[in-house]
Parts: structure tokens; C-alpha cells; sequence
């Protein structure tokens, strides 16, 4: 029987795309082996290369002057990466809301002069600095932000305001809401969250942006060699690729990222409508900055929380538990959740609550 799994990553794929694996598993179309099997410079796995590159581009609108990469090393390869690849002068600004900007930002730092433009720490990343109010230094390479925060549940809904290059983490948001690739130098996103098992890394970057990397960048971080090689410089994850393609094919036969947006509105407005009119639920985030893909929620106790994971989970509803770093409940609603999904666990929540009110 399958849960309804609210993991924050690797998390939940759509049940057809499981499906549809599970059924080319032992002979992908008509190849006598699965896709795991087979070299990636043959046709058939270059046909899903292709076909998966191209989806994507077309689900995001990716304007011909962005390449589409496929990369490994998760996204936190990338929080050295972009450095390596795009620091010309040597400065970068970060704006730090969470756990994984504060990563980039840290490992940024061994590449140059990296400052913090606004942060949100000392609230405990419950809100997104007044992209009004955040100013940055002259003369800097890119302003790095993480356009959705995984573990403190909360997204940016307004771009810094600057001329310089826009970098952003899209790790837990990526095709859950419609994004303009032109304001961006490069975005960036780990797969096992909206799209893929994981393995595989996003990377769209602007192609001018492409050559410039420092000399001492490896081979394999260099977006023009990523580039130049189609994805394919060494061997590529292969069935973590293959199944971003089957995802990208289900996610336009759902009406592509803009139904998939309004799906996704749908599900965070009731699951937030029913924290807040509840008095034993809260979720401390400044309703603004709510993210629509992670919403981390406390009950009254921490004993409570633990009975509610211990209850939830007995329930079928699993992996609510909230990350090691906040504590409580956490529902991640990627794309692959059902609305059906969102549903029982509002169901669950109410039981819960008046069993132990
Ligand atoms: C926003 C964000 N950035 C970066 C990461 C790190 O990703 P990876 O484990 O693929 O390196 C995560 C992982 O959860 C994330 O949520």
C-alpha cells in the first residue's frame, strides 16, 4: 500500500511516473534491458538526454541564450561551483534565510570576498529581508539567494533589487511556481524534490556567463565543458535523468507549471487556513514569505509533536517529523503530493487535535 509521504527530499514522486519505471524497468522500449543497463553514449539513453533537456526548457520557458545542464554532486556541489565558475572580480553578496544559503555562503567564502547583504538569522529565518531595504556592494560578481527555504519553510516572492547577476538555490522549488529564466545569470536545483530521485542537478545558466571560471576549477564543475558536452563529459546519472524526463512528460500532460502552480496555491492555502484558524497548530513564519512546497507547524509540546509524528505515521502519513534544526512537524507538498494528500492530513490534524486539546 502507498503513503502519503510528506519527506522534504528525496520525497514523493507522481504514481504514474513510478509506474511507467517500473514498467520499462526490464525492457526499455524494446532494448531488452533496463535504461540502467545500457552505455549513455548510445542512442536510446541519448534520446532520453535530449528528450528531458528539451522538456524542461519548454516547461520553463528557457529562453536559447540559457544552457541546460544535468550535473552531479547534488546542489551542495554548487555552492562551490558557482564561485569557481562565475567570480570575474571576486565579490559576491548572499542573503542568508536559511540552513543551505548559509552553506553557500560558507563555501563561497573559499573562493573570494563574499559578504552577507541581509540575513535572518537572528529570528530564526522566520521571514525573508525587504527586498526594498537590502542593498549590495558595487562591484560584485552575482548576489546569491535560495529563491525557496526547505527547512524553515518560508520564499522569496520579490527579486533582490540590482544590476548585478541574480544566482538562486530553486533546490525545493523548481516547476512549482512560474519563474522569468532572463532576470537570472543561473539557477540552480538538486532533483529529489520536484523532479527525480536523487543524483542529478539542474544548472541553467546564461551562456555569456559560460568560460570564465577560475583555472583551478576541476574539470568536472565547469559549466562550459558541462555545456559543450551536452551533459554527458563523463558517465551521467542515467536513471535519475530518465526519470526527470518521465516527470517532465507528466507534469505537462498536468497543464505544465502554471496549473501546476495553482494546484500547488491550492494545497498551501488550505493546509496555512486551517494552521491558523486553529489554536493548538501555529506556523511561525510571516504569512508574506510562506513557502507553497515545505510548511514546517508546531503543536503546543514538544511531546505532543512526538505523539503526533508517532500517530501520523501509524495514520499513513509519514515523514512529517520537522528537520533535526527546528524541530516539530514539517508537510512538504512538492508538486507529486495529491491535493487527496493534503486532505487526510488536515483530517489527521483535526482528530489529533481534539484527542489532545
Ligand atoms: C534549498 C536546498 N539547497 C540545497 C540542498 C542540498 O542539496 P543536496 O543534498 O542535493 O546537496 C537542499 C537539500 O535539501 C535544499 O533544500
Amino acid at each position: 500500500m502507498r503513503v502519503f509521504n510528506f519527506a522534504a527530499g528525496p520525497s514523493t514522486l507522481p504514481l504514474p511516473v513510478l509506474e511507467q519505471a517500473q514498467k520499462e524497468l526490464l525492457d526499455f522500449n524494446g532494448t531488452g534491458m533496463s535504461i540502467t543497463e545500457m552505455s549513455h553514449r548510445g542512442k536510446p539513453f541519448m534520446a532520453v538526454n535530449d528528450e528531458a533537456n528539451a522538456l524542461l526548457r519548454e516547461l520553463m520557458n528557457i529562453p536559447e541564450n540559457y544552457s541546460v545542464l544535468f550535473v552531479q554532486g547534488g546542489a551542495s556541489q554548487q555552492f562551490a561551483a558557482v564561485p569557481m565558475n562565475l567570480l570575474q572580480k571576486g565579490k559576491a553578496d548572499y542573503i542568508l534565510t536559511g540552513n543551505f544559503a548559509q552553506k553557500a555562503y560558507e563555501e563561497g567564502c573559499k573562493y573570494g570576498d563574499m559578504a552577507v547583504a541581509a540575513s535572518s538569522k537572528d529570528a530564526n529565518y522566520t521571514f525573508i529581508p525587504d527586498m526594498n531595504q537590502v542593498k549590495f556592494r558595487d562591484d560584485i560578481d552575482y548576489v546569491h539567494f535560495t529563491y525557496n527555504n526547505t527547512i524553515f519553510g518560508s520564499r522569496f516572492t520579490e527579486l533582490p533589487k540590482t544590476d548585478a547577476t541574480l544566482v538562486t538555490d530553486m533546490s525545493s522549488c523548481i516547476l512549482s511556481e512560474e519563474v522569468d529564466v532572463s532576470k537570472f545569470g543561473l539557477i540552480y536545483a538538486g532533483a529529489q524534490k520536484n523532479i527525480a530521485p536523487a543524483g542529478v542537478t539542474i544548472v541553467i545558466v546564461r551562456k555569456d556567463l559560460l568560460g570564465k571560471h577560475m583555472a583551478i576549477t576541476p574539470t568536472m564543475l565547469r559549466y562550459d565543458i558541462q555545456d559543450k558536452n551536452d551533459s554527458l563529459y563523463n558517465t551521467p546519472p542515467c536513471f535519475p535523468i530518465y526519470v526527470s524526463m518521465l516527470v517532465f512528460r507528466w507534469l505537462k500532460a498536468m497543464g505544465g507549471v502554471k496549473a501546476m502552480q495553482k494546484i500547488n496555491e491550492e494545497k498551501a492555502k488550505m493546509l496555512y487556513d486551517f494552521i491558523d484558524n486553529s489554536s493548538f497548530y501555529t506556523n511561525k513564519v510571516a504569512v508574506k514569505d510562506r513557502s507553497i512546497m515545505n510548511v514546517p507547524f508546531v503543536s503546543p509540546s514538544e511531546e505532543l509533536d512526538a505523539k503526533f509524528v508517532k500517530e501520523s505515521t501509524a495514520a499513513c502519513l509519514v515523514s512529517l517529523k520537522g528537520h533535526r534544526v527546528t524541530g516539530g512537524m514539517r508537510a512538504s507538498i512538492y508538486n507529486a503530493m495529491p491535493i487527496e494528500g493534503v486532505k487526510a492530513l488536515i483530517e489527521f490534524m483535526k482528530k489529533f487535535e481534539m484527542e489532545n486539546k
